[in-house]
């Protein structure tokens, strides 16, 4: 037996036992004549210590231990004299009367502790060695529990966990795909998929009605901290539903995530909000209702002054920043510089302050008379020490836009706290986005999600605004301003479906040549579904107070979508590109 113990595991109560450990030394120091040595493994540290007057040879090996030597010591647990209170394992030490090297390590190149001396590219060089680093042990221990709830949930509930194909053809997710050249079929390539959307329809269209997957996702996207280009999603479907059934499922499931994993009791039912007023009070579709600072359209208010820039505009809208009154004119200007970075886009910012007196100040007094601010503040619900700040423009774009600046004051202002949850359902859905540059219809969720029975009428006709007017029945769990996941009910009839390509401007010929198996799949009786997928990662990190990701995968990728560890993506050989009909158009490195 390699140990009989972990290292995260001795207490005084072992106190007089001969134990055997394994682990990597953290630390190894002297003191006086004494050897002290922190053995490390995933379970925690203990303290080894070599007594000056124990056999020399002990005494020769411990003073020859480098940082990450793999060691297997043999020694009688001892209570300490100076005890350690801020570890589990801290009251005891062991006496060593053994010390084999298993193996030995070359100098890592960082420290190898709870918070590193190295830097973000060199820890992803040796991500192996980051790995042995407790907070990524936390971060993916996290992960392997929320799987298990999961799966635990799911299968009481009836659902059947079924594997779907890597090598497919393109799903329409809305990125771009990976793609893979086919050997055996010279010039044709297969697609990694986005989702296994189409699969899981074909499966509830097989009979397997309550389905899921947590399944690798690829889109070659460009990257942020919440995305990478390839992801986990816990991926579901089920037949003979109403939107209803699967958020009470799917709700249940967190419910349980969030208890069982994070000890967190979130609110029952749910809150839910539309789409609509997420974007009229909120300025986003995944708010953070963590805090208020809601948007107010003050159009009316604001227009008829005199004011050219609110006046040739058809939205003008505005937040109230508690507190912010005492921002100065030099911190009110830095804010403006802020809003009208290319990540915000906005032309320039409106402040009214509400100074202690209870008097009003503004950019725009000249326009403006005290009762004229007076009824903005008003409508705003502003108090003394306020700063209410107006944006103007389109109407949804300018939403957007203060949604951006009430999360950046939100972070400002502390209102973040990543030991807050509150997630919420966004339901009501716009079936269709329009866009104004390539002059048609995108779906907003895929081309599979139907429209609401009700506005069925409006998706049959042929004008702009109808179409413009059809919700989905489609759902996203947000949590915390972060869109965890999403979903909606299908279309389960070959001739909707068939409009929805139509609509989309995908013609007859297309449609056939990439969905044709799904279109004809649904003319064999293809049951009334629907379902979700979350984003696996995301849940984790969000759960574990974080928004960045990457620390909730073993082996991720950074921004440029390269593993600098395995040096990935790489060259292949020339060989190789021949076989596989491939010319390569990028000119050789000289
Ligand atoms: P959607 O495209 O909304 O839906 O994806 C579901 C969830 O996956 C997560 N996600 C990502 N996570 C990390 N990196 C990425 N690049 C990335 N892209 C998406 C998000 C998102 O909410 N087939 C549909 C689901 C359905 O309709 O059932 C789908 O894939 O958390």
């Amino acid at each position: 037996m390699y140990r009989t113990h972990t290292c995260g595991e001795l207490r005084i109560s072992n106190a007089g036992e001969t134990v055997t450990l394994a682990g990597w030394v953290q630390r190894a120091r002297k003191l006086g004549g004494m050897t002290f040595i922190d053995l490390r493994d995933r379970y925690g540290v203990t303290q080894l210590v070599v007594e000056a007057d124990a056999d020399p040879v002990l005494v020769e090996t411990a003073s020859s231990l480098g940082r990450e030597f793999v060691l297997q010591v043999t020694g009688t647990v001892v209570e300490r004299e100076s005890k350690n209170a801020k570890m589990p394992t801290g009251d005891v030490e062991i006496r060593l009367e053994q010390i084999v090297v298993l193996n030995k390590s070359v100098t890592p190149p960082f420290t190898i502790e709870e918070n590193s001396d190295g830097g973000e590219d060199i820890r992803a060089k040796y991500r192996y060695l980051d790995l042995r680093r407790p907070p990524l042990q936390r971060a993916l221990a996290l992960r392997h529990r929320l799987a298990q709830e999961v799966r635990t949930y799911l299968d009481s509930q009836g659902f059947m966990e079924i594997e779907t194909p890597y090598l497919i053809k393109s799903t329409p997710e809305g990125a771009r795909d990976f793609v893979v050249p086919s050997r055996m079929n010279p010039g044709q390539f297969y697609a990694l998929p986005q989702s296994p959307q189409t699969f899981k329809q074909l499966l509830m269209v097989a009979g397997y009605d309550r389905y899921f997957q947590i399944v690798r996702c690829f889109r070659d996207e460009d990257l942020r901290a919440d995305r990478q280009p390839e992801f986990t999603q816990i991926d579901c479907e089920m037949s003979f539903v109403e939107q209803e059934d699967v958020l009470n499922m799917f709700e249940g499931m967190m419910r349980q995530m969030f208890k069982n994993a994070v000890g967190v009791d979130i609110p029952n039912p749910l809150p839910r909000m539309s789409w609509y007023d997420a974007m009229d009070y909120y300025g986003s579709d995944k708010p953070d209702i963590r805090f208020g600072m809601k948007i107010h359209e003050i159009t009316s208010l604001a227009q008829g002054h005199g004011f050219g820039v609110f006046d040739s505009v058809p939205y003008v809208g505005a937040i109230c920043a508690d507190g912010l009154g005492s921002y100065t004119r030099k911190q009110v200007d830095e804010l403006t510089e802020w809003v009208k970075r290319p990540q915000v886009g906005a032309k320039g910012l409106v402040y009214i302050r509400v100074n202690e007196d209870g008097s009003l100040k503004s950019s725009v007094d000249k326009f403006f008379s005290p009762e004229d601010l007076a009824a903005i503040a008003g409508a705003l619900e502003a108090k003394k020490g306020d700063l209410i700040l107006v944006l103007c423009g389109e109407k949804r774009k300018t939403q957007t836009q203060l949604g951006v600046l009430r999360i950046e004051l939100g972070n400002r202002l502390g209102y973040r706290d990543p030991k807050v949850f509150a997630p919420l359902w966004i339901v009501d859905f716009p079936l269709l986005e329009w866009s104004e540059e390539d002059g048609r219809f995108y779906a907003m969720h895929h081309p599979f999600t139907a429209p609401k029975p009700e506005h069925e009428a409006w998706f049959y006709s042929d004008k702009k605004e109808d179409l413009e007017r059809v919700c989905a029945n489609a759902y996203d769990f947000v949590l915390n301003g972060t869109e965890l996941g999403g979903g909606s009910i299908r279309i389960h009839n070959a001739d909707m479906q068939a409009r929805m390509f139509e609509v989309l401007g995908i013609g007859k010929e297309e449609a056939e040549y990439k969905f044709g198996f799904i279109i004809n799949a649904f003319k064999f009786g293809a049951p009334p579904h629907g379902g979700l997928a979350f984003g696996f990662d995301r849940v984790c990190a969000l759960f574990g107070g974080q928004e960045t990701i990457r620390d909730y995968i073993a082996f991720p990728k950074n921004n440029q979508g390269r593993d600098v560890m395995i040096d990935s993506p790489s060259l292949i050989d020339e060989a190789q590109m021949q076989e596989l009909c491939i010319v390569s158009t990028v000119p050789a490195e000289t």
